[in-house]
């Protein structure tokens, strides 16, 4: 089984890319210089900025052009930032709406559009798209407007491509992590990067054509959209 995993330099895509080298071979995309990461057998490192101009040989475009005739089974959109943290709204730029919708949303269609293809080569092949149970509609508290509309978009975006890639044989589902100790999530977060990989992958490999447009937690309890 292939695995493609988007933003594994850090955090919780790093984990998945770890975890999932033990399964098979597995790529791995970063922005900038190569990371510190064991030297494991079939974890191949790859650029990708998913905001990269098509032109650039580090845009979704170009790694797929790269991975030309190599099969896919599962695609995981992980890479995503959380810009103008704690912000008021008054206080929100139009450049934390572009840079989030262009990392988190449309990054995420360009990373599909660009390995369909190679998804459409996979055995059972999935995409799992980890947006947030912040992206919810039935869960709005009020703040994190820019990050919290953008997980919503991902998610929409998610759920109306199930419908559109159901007949080709591709499941898409979409994930919330929990509230992770990375980075982006804190020192004061819920749960470790390792508890939330093991849940992930169980998911993953749960995803079929039956269950395709789900949101589901890393536990696997359904999230109310
Ligand atoms: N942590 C949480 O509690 C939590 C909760 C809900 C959802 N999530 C979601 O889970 C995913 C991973 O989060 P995390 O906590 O692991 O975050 P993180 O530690 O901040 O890591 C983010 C990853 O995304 C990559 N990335 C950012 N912009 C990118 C771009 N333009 N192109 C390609 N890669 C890019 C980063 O690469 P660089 O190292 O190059 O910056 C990094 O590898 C995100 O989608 C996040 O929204 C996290």
């Amino acid at each position: 089984m292939t695995t493609v995993i988007t933003g594994a330099s850090r955090g919780i895509g790093h984990g998945l890319a770890t975890a999932f080298a033990a399964l098979g071979p597995v790529i791995a995309t970063h922005r900038g210089q190569a990371p510190d990461a064991p030297a494991l057998p079939g974890l191949e490192w790859q650029t990708l900025d998913v905001t990269a101009q098509d032109s650039s040989p580090d845009s979704p475009r170009a790694l797929g052009s790269r991975l030309t005739g190599r099969p896919v089974d599962l695609l995981v959109c992980n890479a995503g930032v959380y810009l103008g943290k704690g912000l008021a709204f008054e206080d929100l730029k139009p450049d934390h709406w572009a840079q989030t919708f262009a990392v988190n949303v449309t990054g995420v269609a360009r990373t599909i559009q660009a390995l369909l293809p190679n998804l459409a080569k996979g055995k059972r092949p999935r995409i799992a798209i980890i947006a947030s149970a912040m992206g919810s509609d039935t869960r709005a508290p009020g703040g994190a407007y820019i990050y919290r509309a953008s997980k919503a978009a991902a998610l929409n975006l998610g759920r109306n491509l199930a419908v559109d890639l159901k007949p080709r044989g591709i499941a898409v589902g979409i994930y919330h992590p929990g509230w992770v100790k990375t980075d982006m999530g804190g020192d004061g977060a819920d749960i470790d990067a390792d508890t939330s990989v093991a849940g992930l992958i169980a998911q993953f490999s749960a995803l079929d054509l039956q269950d395709t447009g789900c949101f589901r937690n890393y536990d696997g309890s359904p999230i109310p959209f």
